[in-house]
């Protein structure tokens, strides 16, 4: 089993990924910290609790980051609605429970502490809870198992040209932790556009449930709002988020490469691009620092069925 802590910013497909956490045996979900990303930290907070409870999860929610390091941007309600967890139809209850009194960020550095090497941190909002403990804290990234995240590209972005949203978020954050030396595990656009939430896979999930299925109609607005956007043409709309929890139930569903990255925070339009050297080089002879691995395929029936499953079990909860 994983031990595991999500950082998070819900959002809908953050939301499909604690599901996934939750419903897998092979996954150990002990915290949940919020970030400001898709929404304010009021927000993410709030839907991260609401989600806690709804689904009957206890599992404790700290909130983190107020702001990111530096950037200071306009929240991208076009994708996930201006609560960062809109519904095309029903929503969760509101949260009945509270966040711990203890902050995201002293929560991660206790927890990491108290169990070294054996927690692994999927992040899969900004990075900024994690720049801020590794600020406080250098050697989190020897004592963290490993930090499984869904960011940037080596391929195209999303926000900008170049640049994928939570890396754009706080670029400067994202850099701070590449640079730290903790192994990373890179789940970004060139992988989780091959891992989509099809239509016929919002139908499973609402047929799981008669009658009210807040679920269903959760995942309906994310597939609206990216039909919208890329075009109604489109097969399915992208699963970023529970890619990385995906990985760490089942490995095989990913092919992954080691390779040097860096992220841009420079101008020229290159602001939060991760920069991923693919050139080839021989294992023997290459000096390059490499903690990274970089998710390149998926198996995407596969990816599918997973979440699918998992997202028809909360949905008839
Ligand atoms: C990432 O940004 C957010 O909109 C999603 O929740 C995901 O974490 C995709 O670029
Ligand atoms: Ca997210």
């Amino acid at each position: 089993t994983h031990r595991i802590i999500i950082d998070c910013d819900p959002g809908h497909d953050d939301m499909a990924a604690i599901l996934l956490a939750a419903w897998h045996p092979s996954i150990q979900l002990e915290a949940i910290t919020t970030v400001c990303g898709n929404a304010p930290l009021s927000h993410t907070t709030n839907n991260a609790l609401r989600i806690v409870d709804a689904f009957g999860l206890n599992v404790p929610v700290y909130a983190g980051a107020e702001a990111p390091l530096l950037h200071r941007y306009a929240f991208p309600a076009e994708f996930h609605g201006p609560s960062g967890l809109d519904s095309a139809g029903e929503d969760l209850p509101p949260a009945s429970s509270a966040a711990q009194r203890q902050h995201a960020v002293e929560a991660i550095i206790e927890r990491v502490e108290a169990a070294p090497g054996e927690i692994t941190l999927v992040v899969i909002g900004p990075m900024t809870n994690l720049a801020l403990a590794l600020a406080l804290r250098p050697s989190l990234a020897q004592t963290i198992k490993q930090v499984v995240f869904m960011g940037g590209s080596a391929t195209e972005g999303n926000v900008t040209a170049a640049a994928e949203f939570n890396i754009w978020a706080d670029a400067e954050a994202a850099r701070m932790v590449f640079r730290s030396g903790v192994k990373l595990v890179m789940f970004g656009l060139n992988a989780t556009h091959q891992t989509l939430m099809r239509r016929q896979d919002v139908a499973a999930i609402r047929a799981a449930r008669a009658g009210s299925n807040p679920v269903a109609d959760i995942m309906d607005f994310y597939c609206g709002t990216y039909y919208n956007f890329a075009g109604a043409d489109k097969p399915g709309a992208p699963m970023h988020d529970p890619c990385a929890i995906a990985w760490l139930i089942d490995p095989t569903i990913f092919e992954l490469v080691e390779r040097p990255g860096e992220v841009l925070v420079g101008a020229d339009g290159g602001y939060g691009q991760t920069l991923i050297d693919m050139r080839p080089q021989d294992a023997a002879h290459d000096t390059r620092i490499k903690n990274l691995a970089v998710a390149v395929k998926a198996d995407a029936q596969r990816f599918a069925a997973l979440v699918t499953q998992a997202l028809s079990w909360a949905a008839g909860r």
